[in-house]
């Protein structure tokens, strides 16, 4: 049942479900809450699941101008607050995986355990950047359409993206339902994200990568090198999926969130 929250001018749209320590989880650009289905269910008996609208996306409200990662890490603490949760176990794919980090950076007393799917420390490049200012021309001019058309088959595996068609619905829903507006700003917020790379070896808590072996957005060698960089972090790849790798394969997805809940004891 979607619950709403009222925090730094913005109303936040947000799902809880479980039992157990709080356990957030962070969708991607273009997605909303409605990604971590699977995962819900299947963790409900583990943890205590918090899955927010990242403003922009979803229900959660669009604001002006950007929204950078630490503006939606800001919303999440304050999410938290309203919660009265003060420390969490973090997940967050792709997007929510740069909030994510720029959360744990600027709130490293409030992370219990970080898990990184389908994500990546470096800023974008200027042609990354390009392609961002592209994307929000068309958006803003022509609607999420030609977006879910270009986007949905670079999110997915081929085999996915040929043989699911539920899935590839799932996912244009998803683009087709975001807001012109809060896509733009999301653009903009992400293309001006620094670059943590060399911020990670400062990561104190148990970490989970997660990785589609066949993400073109966000390649399993970023995933690799971060790995490399956060002490103790643990890397599985989940074979037969892109970068919506919990939707496309959410056993091996799930398993690897369990084991990796199971030896937090959680
Ligand atoms: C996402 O899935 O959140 C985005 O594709 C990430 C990105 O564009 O860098």
């Amino acid at each position: 049942m979607v619950k709403r929250v009222r925090v730094r001018g913005i109303e936040i749209a947000y799902e809880e479900s479980g039992r157990g320590e709080p356990f957030v989880l962070l969708h991607g650009f273009l997605f909303n809450r409605s990604l971590w289905r699977e995962q819900a269910e299947a963790l409900a008996d583990r943890v205590r699941l918090i899955t927010p609208d990242l403003r922009g996306h979803g229900e959660s409200s669009v604001a002006p101008g950007s929204a950078t990662m630490e503006e939606m890490a800001d919303d999440l603490a304050a999410l938290l607050d309203e919660l009265g949760v003060g420390r969490a176990g973090v997940a967050g794919l792709s997007m929510g995986g740069y909030v994510t980090l720029a959360f744990c950076r600027r709130y490293p007393e409030r992370v219990r355990a970080l898990v990184l799917a389908d994500t990546r420390a470096q800023a974008d490049t200027e042609e990354q950047r390009r392609a961002r200012a592209e994307m929000e021309r068309v958006a803003l001019k022509e609607g999420m359409g030609p977006i879910a058309d270009s986007m949905t088959p670079k999110l997915l595996a081929p085999e996915t993206f040929a043989s699911r068609p539920d899935i590839v619905e799932r996912v244009r829903s998803m683009i087709l339902g975001t807001p012109p507006a809060g896509a733009a700003a999301a653009l903009r917020g992400m293309s001006v994200r620094r670059d943590q790379t060399e911020w990670l070896p400062e990561i104190s808590v148990p970490t989970l990568i997660l990785v589609g072996s066949e993400d073109a957005i966000t390649p399993p060698a970023g995933s690799e090198a971060m790995r490399a960089k956060i002490r103790g972090a643990r890397l599985v790849t989940i074979g037969g999926a892109g970068h919506a790798s919990n939707i496309e394969q959410p056993a091996q997805f799930n398993r690897a969130l369990a084991d990796f809940l199971g030896g937090l004891s959680v």
